[in-house]
């Protein structure tokens, strides 16, 4: 029941539950990956079942995918679907240019294609996300396993010459094994503290042997839902010049709840 929900949750399913308020029927979607994507799946699938919605899903990782056919929704991969109408995702960080750091979840490679293969991005976050300058979240980069050492000192020794203020990569594990993304790669979370320019970062990191994808999204997200605890929502839109607030209502009965 919704009075259960941490703080955290309540803030995270007000952003989601307005951000499914942009989608329209017939319309092909990116779905992201982590917590606060989650509620926007089970927001959208409830909306999708409400009002007969014909939508067509892309996941961005088999976690999201196996929600979104639990719920009901079609699921697709992006070949087939082909071009994107939106993408909605969560994301570790965001600034006032609406930069990103994602990838705290493991899934920034899928995120970052399925993204870019969408008409508009729309991240869902709660005000803990935002920040001044990008980098105090650790920045992931996704890396093959063959030769992930000689990558790892070939990244630390580029950081050193960039305007960052740390230079510590160090393999993400799970329990006493390396991580392993849906695509088999290993990740290297990167220590930076503020990263100046995120844009020379990015590319620097990609060209690095062995790198497949780094966690910046510049110029991607195209507008930013904050939600608060009380069911507050702010929408920010920086193509259109707009930022509306609205309240969310917690509906106690609400389905969505139930098995939370
Ligand atoms: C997954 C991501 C997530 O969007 C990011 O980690 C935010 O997750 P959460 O909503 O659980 O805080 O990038 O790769």
């Amino acid at each position: 029941m919704a009075q259960h929900l941490t703080q955290a949750d309540r803030a995270k399913f007000a952003a989601a539950r307005r951000a499914v308020d942009c989608v329209e029927d017939g319309m092909k979607l990116g779905l992201g990956t982590g917590s606060t994507a989650a509620w926007m799946v089970r927001c959208l699938a409830e909306r999708a079942r409400e009002e007969n919605l014909r939508l067509t899903c892309v996941p961005t990782s088999t976690r999201t995918a196996e929600l979104a056919r639990s719920l009901g929704l079609k699921v697709v991969g992006l070949d087939q679907a082909g071009w994107l109408d939106l993408t909605i995702d969560g994301a570790d960080e965001f600034d006032a240019d609406l930069n990103l750091i994602k990838g705290g979840g493991g899934a920034l490679l899928l995120e970052k294609i399925v993204a870019t293969a969408s008409d508009r991005m729309i991240v869902i976050s709660d005000a803990s996300k935002e920040v001044k300058t990008l980098g105090g979240f650790p920045l992931p980069v996704e890396v093959i396993p063959f030769g992930w050492q000689a990558s790892k000192l070939l990244i630390e020794e580029l950081l050193s010459g960039l305007d960052v203020m740390g230079s510590t990569a160090t393999m993400r594990m799970n329990g006493n094994k390396p991580f392993i993304t849906d695509e088999g790669n290993h990740l290297l979370d990167l220590s930076l503290g503020r990263i100046g320019n995120p844009r020379q970062l990015s590319l620097a990191l990609n060209q690095v042997p062995g790198v497949v994808e780094n966690g910046l999204f510049i110029d991607i997200c195209d507008a930013v839902v904050i939600g608060y605890a009380d069911g507050r929502v702010e929408m920010r839109d920086p193509i259109a010049g707009t930022v509306e607030e609205e309240r969310i209502i917690f509906v106690e009965s609400d389905n969505i709840f139930q098995d939370i």
